[in-house]
């Protein structure tokens, strides 16, 4: 008799696991990134995922997609912007629906169709791109009414696709962007049988009529088969911005077009060898870019019609120098964009300037080497002077004279290596100046004198830089790159009231006098790049930078030196933490993560790239309650202790390895069923590292593979199994009373919870309920007619327990997974009802064996009670105990129906539940 009922048994138990590996699945996006870029925006630098729009974080980015359904089941809802890149042939009704708050949909799916319901839902959706981005074109398919649920489209993007099987597509009123990038349009006219609402049936009124917006932008570049407008192709349309470039189309003919308004045409790359005039002429064009042609001569004559241009780019054309009266036939210019061309060596800009509105000269990358005296003095209303890669040695006041508004000034790049004291005396309304890439050796902030409000400087030298005060007053941006070596000379005054950006490159930083100490009381972001870590050096008296009362986010790349005395101190609002190339394992004393982070309680994203972590353990992250991003790049032989596995209801939201390689060893088989079914963490970039198991294996081991083929790659529900087993066999052997056991197990737990506490893990004190009570349906009606009233009953009657039934009080939709975890944390014990019924059923199986990990994970501060409804018969079967450790004689209720006495097994469970209270409260 007992054999067939083991033999009953252990089928639904496989069945229970096969379930149970099928519904954790869910929580994972194996192919996908999901990422919240507001918490570090440089997050791309280490994981690849598509380019946002501004103002969107929380992402999905999925790679190689086949099975779309798939890949989106395990795409977390409320994301604002999803990236799918792969190969799928239709999109099909719906198939985004899940995906209400979507902004931003980006297609990367070769060949696709779309069915007129694909995009149903997505009544938010503002940015929609279809990619390819190999050699045009894909052909794509768009029913006419596909568009339709958008209500507040803005951007629609079709790049590398042909969409000439499509027509009559109806575009969303909402639409201010509409680009076909590297398609296959031949003729503008195309573009009214695509869509045919893009130009209004009757057109417009004539002119004075304010423009409506219809259009914003207009992108048609790289159409390389783009030749012909045929007449009254847009006919009506009002646009403010289009875009040709690279397209063989002769802007003249936009003339017959029918196009009703233009502000700004882009003509890039297009060959032509004259400014188009007739163009701008008749548009009345406020814009015009005409960068990488050919027009190496403007000749006057031409531009009498250009008269409304506001900005000109005429960048890369190889102009050699610009008409005399060039400026002044353009009296509305304010931006002239020259940079990459041939103006040099000496500086000749046209006269009779004076009344020139210009804001904003670009002459970058033109061999200038002279700007003689007075070069600028007819420009009074200048803004902006770019004048970076040039070959300018020699400045003097008078090259600058007469810049009275000048506020931003580049001169990166150039071979400068003397200023003169007084060569910005005529630039009263400088803020920002740029001496990057210079030849200058030494600086004096008095030779930075003139400017009041200079507030962003960024210097830099290939060798060496010794800088010497005044600093300027008011800086709130600070940049110094040098190849070498750079030395400050501080006065005991505080230089840095106000800067809030400090960024240095540098290997070598010497301080004069050695013994100061510098204050930067207004700091929030630091970067330093190239240097030792002796920079925070803390035990000596020269201490460069002792406190940053406000800094939030420090980027230290250091030189690969060791660590050891590194400590971060003095920083208590740090929120971001980036760390790279140092060696953690340095040669005298390896250095300990946890002592570094232990003073940083607000840090939310921690980024380790390149620092010879060996180990990660439980330790080096207990202090940081408040983490939210964990990143590790470029490390190696890494071994996640299993420790570890004790954090994880804690742990990072978001956990990331970018080129990360483990060692092969059992240790860290937890993280196998961690990355996959991790509740509440996204993880990222397991299945793709390997694992080496020793310094010389280049195999190239999957660590995944590793850790399913030579460990237990379930260990905890095996061992829940085998535990399960023997607490059956404890349990028959209590009620035989054996009186040998339970004083052991006290002293254990005992021990345990002694230890915990000696550790500095307290139990939490706040408990939404009671009791989590996990039953399966068939139980239901005994759980809530019989033990649900008798433990909720108030006092006096009964304990007045708060209860937590998960068909009770869990919420609509909630995930159930995510509810169960948090409903255990927030419960003082966790009743477990048992029945053979409930061994069949995955759910309760999944919540003992979450039971059974919080009390293995947190031993002496967990209770699990065990309530054993039927006889169960054990003895057939074999296996070791996990869960007799933790568990004590009274954690066990048999109470086969009506077999002991219902009030004397209430009180005792009361007591028990009172008990459990007790503990998790000291
Ligand atoms: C991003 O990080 C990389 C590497 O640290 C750095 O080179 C780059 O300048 C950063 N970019 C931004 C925009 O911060
Ligand atoms: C679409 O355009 C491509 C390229 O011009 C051409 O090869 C293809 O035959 C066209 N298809 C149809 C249906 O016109
Ligand atoms: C451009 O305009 C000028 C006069 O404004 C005219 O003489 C010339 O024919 C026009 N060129 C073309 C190609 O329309
Ligand atoms: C001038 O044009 C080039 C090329 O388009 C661009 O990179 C540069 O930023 C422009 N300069 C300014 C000041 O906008
Ligand atoms: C500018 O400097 C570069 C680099 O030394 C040199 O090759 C080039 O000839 C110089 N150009 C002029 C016009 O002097
Ligand atoms: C610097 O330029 C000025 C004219 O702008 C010239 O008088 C002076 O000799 C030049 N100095 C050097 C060292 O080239
Ligand atoms: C730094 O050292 C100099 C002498 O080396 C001494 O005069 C000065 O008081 C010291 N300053 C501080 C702040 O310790």
């Amino acid at each position: 008799m007992r054999r067939p009922l083991f033999s009953t048994l252990l089928p639904l138990l496989l069945l229970a696991l096969m379930n149970l590996s099928k519904m954790i699945w869910a929580w994972t996006a194996p192919d996908c990134t999901i990422a919240d870029s507001s918490l570090l925006p440089n997050l791309s630098y280490y994981i690849p995922f598509c380019s946002l729009a501004p103002g969107l974080h929380i992402f999905a980015s999925c790679f190689n997609v086949k099975d779309l359904a798939r890949t989106l089941t395990a795409v977390p809802r409320n994301i604002e912007a999803l990236c799918l890149q792969g190969t799928v042939p239709i999109l099909p009704d719906d198939a985004f629906g899940h995906f209400p708050s979507l902004k931003l949909l980006r297609l990367q799916l070769a060949t696709i169709s779309i069915t007129s319901g694909t995009f149903q839902g997505l009544d938010q959706l503002q940015h929609l791109f279809f990619e390819h981005h190999a050699p045009c074109c894909q052909s794509l398919f768009l029913p006419p009414d596909a568009l339709e649920p958008f209500r507040f489209l803005n951007s629609l993007s079709f790049q590398g696709y042909c969409l000439n099987n499509s027509q009559n597509i109806k575009l969303p009123k909402s639409l201010s962007h509409l680009i076909l990038r590297h398609g296959c349009l031949t003729t503008l006219q195309e573009l009214q049988e695509l869509f045919p609402n893009l130009v209004p049936d009757s057109p417009p009124t004539a002119s004075p009529k304010p423009w409506s917006s219809f259009l914003e932008l207009m992108d048609l570049s790289a159409n390389l088969q783009l030749n012909q407008v045929s007449v009254r192709a847009l006919d009506g349309l009002q646009l403010h911005s289009l875009r040709l470039d690279d397209t063989p189309l002769n802007s003249l003919s936009l003339l017959d077009s029918g196009l009703l308004h233009l502000d700004s045409l882009s003509l890039v790359g297009t060959g032509i060898e004259k400014l188009p005039c007739n163009v701008t002429g008749h548009f009345e064009l406020r814009a015009l870019d005409l960068g990488r042609n050919q027009i190496q001569n403007v000749e006057h004559g031409d531009l009498s019609s250009c008269r409304s241009l506001e900005l000109l780019s005429l960048h890369a054309n190889g102009l050699q120098f610009l008409p005399t009266r060039f400026p002044s036939t353009l009296p509305q210019l304010q931006k002239l964009n020259l940079s990459t061309n041939k103006l040099g060596p000496t500086l000749v800009l046209p006269e009779g300037l004076v009344s020139s509105n210009l804001r904003v000269l670009d002459l970058s990358h033109n061999e200038l080497c002279i700007l003689p005296y007075g070069a600028f003095s007819s420009l009074p209303q200048l803004r902006e002077l770019w004048l970076s890669g040039n070959n300018i040695s020699n400045l003097s006041s008078g090259s600058l004279e007469g810049l009275k508004h000048l506020q931003t000034l580049d001169l990166s790049w150039n071979r400068i290596k003397m200023l003169n004291p007084g060569w910005l005396s005529s630039l009263p309304s400088l803020t920002s100046l740029n001496l990057l890439g210079t030849n200058l050796e030494r600086i004096s902030g008095r030779q930075l004198q003139g400017p009041q409000k200079l507030s962003h400087l960024q210097l830099g030298s290939p060798e060496s830089l010794e800088i010497y005060p005044p600093w300027p007053p008011a800086l709130l941006s600070l940049e110094i790159w040098t190849g070498y070596l750079t030395q400050f000379s501080i006065s005991n005054e505080e230089p840095f009231l106000f800067l809030e950006y400090l960024t240095l490159q540098t290997t070598f930083m010497l301080l004069d006098p050695k013994n100061i100490t510098v204050h930067f009381p207004s700091l929030r972001h630091l970067t330093l790049r190239g240097y030792s870590p002796y920079i925070f050096l803390s035990h000596q008296s020269q201490q460069f930078i002792p406190q940053f009362p406000l800094l939030e986010y420090l980027h230290f790349w250091s030189n690969h030196e060791g660590t050891e005395e590194l400590h971060l101190y003095g920083m208590p609002r740090l929120r971001v933490l980036e760390l790279g190339d140092m060696d953690f394992l340095g040669e005298s004393r390896p250095v300990k993560l946890e002592v570094l982070l232990k003073e940083l309680p607000q840090l939310q994203v921690l980024v380790l790239s390149n620092l010879g972590l060996r180990s990660l353990s439980i330790s080096s992250f207990r202090s940081l309650g408040l983490l939210q991003l964990l990143l590790l790049n470029s490390e190696w032989a890494v071994e996640l202790d299993s420790s570890l596995q004790e954090l994880i209801p804690q742990l990072p939201q978001y956990v990331y390895f970018s080129d990360v390689n483990f060692s092969c060893q059992c240790e860290s088989s937890w993280v196998g069923p961690w990355a996959i079914g991790a509740p509440n963490t996204f993880v990222y970039g397991l299945e793709k590292s390997i694992c080496m198991a020793n310094a010389s294996d280049y195999s190239k081991t999957p660590l995944l593979s590793f850790l399913s083929g030579h460990c237990q790659y379930h260990p905890e529900f095996q061992g829940f199994l085998t535990s399960f087993i023997l607490v059956l066999l404890l349990t028959i052997l209590a009620l035989l009373g054996c009186p040998k056991w339970p004083w052991l197990h006290h002293l254990r737990t005992f021990f345990h919870a002694w230890w915990w506490k000696l550790c500095g893990r307290g139990p939490r004190s706040q408990f939404l309920y009671d009791v989590f009570v996990s039953y399966c349906v068939q139980d239901q009606a005994w759980v809530l007619e019989k033990l649900v009233p008798t433990l909720e009953k108030p006092p006096p009657a009964g304990e007045g327990l708060r209860l937590c039934l998960p068909e009770r009080d869990f919420g609509v939709g909630q995930d159930r997974m995510e509810a169960m975890t948090a409903s255990m944390e927030s419960s003082r014990a966790t009743l477990c009802v048992l029945s053979c019924q409930a061994l069949g059923s995955p759910w309760c199986n999944l919540e003992l064996r979450l039971a059974t990990y919080h009390l293995v994970a947190k031993p002496g501060i967990t209770c699990l009670l065990l309530l054993f409804l039927e006889p169960i018969d054990p003895r057939q079967l074999r296996g070791y105990n996990r869960l007799t450790r933790w568990l004590q004689k009274e954690d066990y209720f048999y109470l086969p129906q009506g077999w002991v006495e219902w009030d004397a097994f209430c009180v005792r469970l009361r007591r028990r539940l009172k008990k459990a209270g007790q503990k998790r409260e000291d």
